[in-house]
């Protein structure tokens, strides 16, 4: 495999999927409140799917080694670290959760996101789930203001490792951000972690995701027997945030932006928007 370089084309067919993918979010956010399962959070994001004309990217999805994914989106609750499938639980007040939604338009390109959730809002949660939440977010824009041709995968990874590891949290190492185009997971691989001046060198037409995963205690995770579900070994809370990016002539654009997509963090400076004009 490697590393697909898009076309002005291509550029449009990704922002149209990126920004499908951040609308299913902005859908199911208002719905995701204690008592509601996963499941029907999952059946609520593949009706708007099918009215969006999208399909699902994970449902059916096996990379060799892995049963097929049930779930028409992933739901990561507490110490799910990610790759959580949907079930008959019900969501409860101080629970945080992260939905991962990935879509594929009907021209075949892919966009992939996800937020965290804090259920039953800020004051149901705890201090040290906020916090992890917020420094999770901030960790991925952290990752994503370094994006511009000529610096290298390795910054972005210092950048994310140095920011949550400064908060007193760690960073996953086994999964990471990825390529994606017209497949769901392309060269490159996107590390959280890492030392700056290393690795890939960025060019204008890559798309890629940033999509930390950040643990409160120990970094280190296990699987379930489900084959895909992933949790913190120490059993500590974890949160992740994702968008999916492009590499431009001098800088960066966030492509999964929509109406309801939260505001970049302060030390944003200049916000997205303006950073691709
Ligand atoms: N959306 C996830 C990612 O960000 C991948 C989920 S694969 C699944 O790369 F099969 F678990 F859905
Ligand atoms: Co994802
Ligand atoms: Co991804």
């Amino acid at each position: 495999m490697s590393i697909t370089y898009k076309d002005a084309a291509g550029i449009a067919g990704m922002r149209t999927a990126c920004r499908l993918a951040s609308e299913v979010l902005d859908y199911l956010t208002p719905l995701i409140q204690p008592g509601v399962t996963t499941l029907e959070i999952d059946r609520l994001a593949a009706e708007y799917m099918k009215q969006q004309g999208t399909v699902s990217a994970t449902i059916g999805y096996q990379p060799s080694g892995y049963p097929p994914y049930p779930g028409h989106l992933c739901t990561s609750i507490n110490q799910v670290v990610c790759h959580g499938i949907p079930n008959e639980k019900a969501l409860k007040k101080g629970d945080i959760l992260n939905v991962d939604v990935t879509v594929i338009t009907p021209e075949g390109w892919y966009g992939d996101n996800s937020r965290m959730y804090l259920i039953g809002g800020e004051a149901a949660c705890s201090v040290q789930a906020r916090r992890l939440c917020q420094v999770t977010f901030e960790a991925m824009w952290k990752g994503i203001v370094m994006v511009r041709p000529g610096i290298r995968l390795g910054d972005i990874g210092h950048a994310i490792q140095t920011y949550a590891e400064g908060n007193g949290f760690s960073v996953v190492r086994e999964f990471c951000g990825h390529g994606i185009g017209q497949r769901f997971h392309e060269d490159p691989q996107v590390l959280h972690y890492g030392r700056p001046g290393t690795l890939e060198e960025l060019r204008p037409g890559m798309t890629f995701t940033i999509e930390p995963m950040i643990n409160a205690g120990k970094r280190d995770i296990k699987e379930m027997g489900d084959g895909w579900t992933i949790v913190t070994r120490d059993r500590s809370l974890s949160a992740q945030w994702e968008h999916t990016v492009l590499v431009t002539e001098t800088g960066y654009e966030v492509l999964t932006l929509s109406a309801g997509s939260p505001a970049a963090p302060a030390f944003v400076t200049p916000p997205p928007a303006a950073a691709l004009a």
